[in-house]
């Protein structure tokens, strides 16, 4: 990839005490970026070489103060990357409208309301990079993990609209979707209140359940999601979408475009052991 430098550029890290988005900060940090992390909760170890400031994505006037905070501290903001999320198992039909408004909340409006709030800046600057972190499950319904896919799938379409409309202002839009990953997203993962109750889903439930954390516990390091974002920054023209981790997850998502639809779901079925 060609590379644009990084000294003196500014970057929001959302979702940086933990995971992927640590590691972000973390790397931008070491390579020459100043990098302004946010989350709910401080980072457990106290951040190197980044500053860290409280900022919930589900509230709009935090975001609006915590980017102009950033901005008048920095003098000029060049790149956000969207990361803040986390996920939520259980059947569709054990999810209520309140727990998937929930988990919009901050997978998909905080993206959102972020988009909204670095914009009139990257706009006016006329350049600005924003990074949105999907999903492979932003590529495949997973079962179980419906409304976590369905959140990242709502990041997907706002993303590729929003990449068309900015970039004749000079500001590039990217999607960069991870396979399974070993961070703190399992610990984190609600489950729906119903799944624990509804019998009707119980064994198929517990099953992909179980296959699901397995993978995400022996998964790639939030090191490498990271190197990629770092490669995504640098790109003077980065493409719309990335994937990166386990081989065979990004196969899947290529998979799912060229194997008939049946085939594909009944190796999504086995695989995770809801046939
Ligand atoms: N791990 C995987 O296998 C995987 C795979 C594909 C995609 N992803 C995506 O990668 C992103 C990062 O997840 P991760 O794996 O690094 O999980 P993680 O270790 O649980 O980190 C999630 C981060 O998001 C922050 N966050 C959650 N809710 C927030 C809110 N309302 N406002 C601000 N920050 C909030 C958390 O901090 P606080 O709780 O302190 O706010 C934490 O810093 C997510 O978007 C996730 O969907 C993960």
């Amino acid at each position: 990839m060609a590379r644009e430098a990084a000294e003196g550029k500014v970057v929001l890290v959302t979702g940086a005490s933990s995971g992927i988005g640590r590691a972000c900060a973390d790397l931008l940090a070491r390579s020459g970026f100043t990098v302004h992390g946010t989350s709910r909760s401080a980072p457990v170890d106290p951040p190197a070489g980044w500053t860290w400031q409280e900022m919930d994505v589900r509230d709009g006037a935090a975001v609006g103060d915590g980017v102009a905070r950033i901005v008048a501290a920095a003098g000029r903001l060049d790149a956000v990357v969207n990361n803040a999320g986390f996920g939520i198992a259980g059947a569709v039909e054990d999810t209520t409208v309140g727990e998937a408004l929930d988990l919009f909340q901050t997978n998909f409006l905080g993206a959102l309301r972020v988009c909204r709030a670095v914009l009139p800046h990257f706009r006016a600057r006329g350049t600005g990079t924003i990074v949105n972190v999907s999903s492979l499950g932003g590529r495949i319904g997973l079962p179980f993990q419906g409304l976590y896919s369905a959140s990242k799938y709502a990041l997907e379409g706002m993303t590729e609209a929003l990449r068309m409309e900015v970039k004749p202002f000079g500001v590039k839009v990217v999607l960069v979707e991870p396979g399974d990953t070993r961070t703190g997203f399992t610990a984190h993962r609600q489950r729906t209140a119903l799944s624990e109750t509804n019998g009707a889903y119980r064994e198929r439930f517990i099953r992909a359940l179980q296959r699901i954390e397995e993978d995400e516990t022996g998964g790639g390091s939030p090191e490498v999601v990271a190197r990629l974002i770092l490669r995504v920054l640098r790109h003077p023209s980065p493409r719309l979408r990335y994937t990166v981790g386990n081989p065979v997850q990004r196969l899947a998502a290529v998979a799912r475009g060229v194997l008939p639809g049946r085939l594909f779901e009944w190796g999504i079925m086995r695989y995770y052991g809801v046939h």
